[in-house]
């Protein structure tokens, strides 16, 4: 049975999540943002899916640089709602669908992103099929996601730094990430690059990004994440 969480649309959940990314004192600005920027291709003209996309920040980015259509995918109404309220532009569309769910035409779709929604997708071989299906020959899927080094374990401190554990148990755990149970998925490295190459993309680039010397001297507790990985980037192509 898949187990589909809609964890953010819990008050005592958003409520927190909200305030960590309004005081951008989260990785975001500082770490993911900075790294799936630097994977995505050309905008202008392209079709795009943003699978997670929260209050559509990604959208309105991929739209400033040129994109002819977005779709925002996420499952919390609270997210959408934040992205409804602060997109001002007829090429957005916004969907309330986990991505599991959603269903596009093949090759159809130039650009698949997404920022930190797949360590919440227990089948991710299944998504990737699909969403190799929805692109078009050399289109382009960049998604970022929590590191399996914190995935493993992640009910060991966030200061342990050898936290690493049950690292080959993949699949579900249940978390404390502002309330109890929020629930996450873990897979090994390999599994996660066997899984895009499976579903017939061609990976591009991997990344483990690190935060900027900048936000680094700004802002001395992201040290850790020099110290261990907070995320995984992976950009893959259709072949043409
Ligand atoms: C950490 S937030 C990131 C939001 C946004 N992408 C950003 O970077 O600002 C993760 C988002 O993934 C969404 N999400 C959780 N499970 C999902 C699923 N199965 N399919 C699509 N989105 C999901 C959540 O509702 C949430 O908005």
């Amino acid at each position: 049975l898949v187990t589909r969480q809609n964890v953010y649309d819990d008050e005592t959940f958003f409520q927190p999540y909200q305030a960590m990314r309004a005081t951008r004192s989260g990785i975001n600005e500082a770490v993911e943002q900075p790294a799936v920027r630097a994977l995505l291709p050309p905008l202008l003209g392209v079709s795009a899916v943003d699978l997670g996309c929260g209050d559509g920040e990604l959208c309105r980015e991929l739209l400033a640089g040129g994109a002819a259509s977005v779709m925002g995918v996420d499952p919390s109404a609270k997210m959408l709602d934040l992205a409804r309220q602060r997109t001002d532009d007829e090429r957005a569309t916004y969907i309330q669908a986990f991505a599991e769910d959603v269903h596009l035409p093949p090759d159809s779709i130039d650009l698949v992103a997404s920022s930190l929604a797949f360590h919440y997708i227990e089948d991710m071989a299944t998504l990737l099929r699909h969403i190799a299906g929805w692109l078009r020959p050399g289109g382009t899927m960049v998604a970022s996601m929590e590191h399996p080094i914190r995935t493993s374990a992640p009910d060991r401190r966030a200061d342990d730094l050898y936290g690493v554990d049950d690292y080959a148990a993949e699949g579900r755990r249940d978390t404390s990430w502002y309330r109890d149970g929020v629930v996450k998925y873990h897979r090994r490295i390999s599994t996660i690059v066997n899984t895009v190459l499976d579903a017939g993309l061609v990976i591009r680039r991997v990344d483990e990004p690190v935060p900027t010397e900048a936000s680094r001297r700004e802002r001395p507790d992201l040290e850790r994440h020099v110290r261990r990985p907070a995320l995984l980037v992976v950009a893959a192509d259709k072949p043409r």
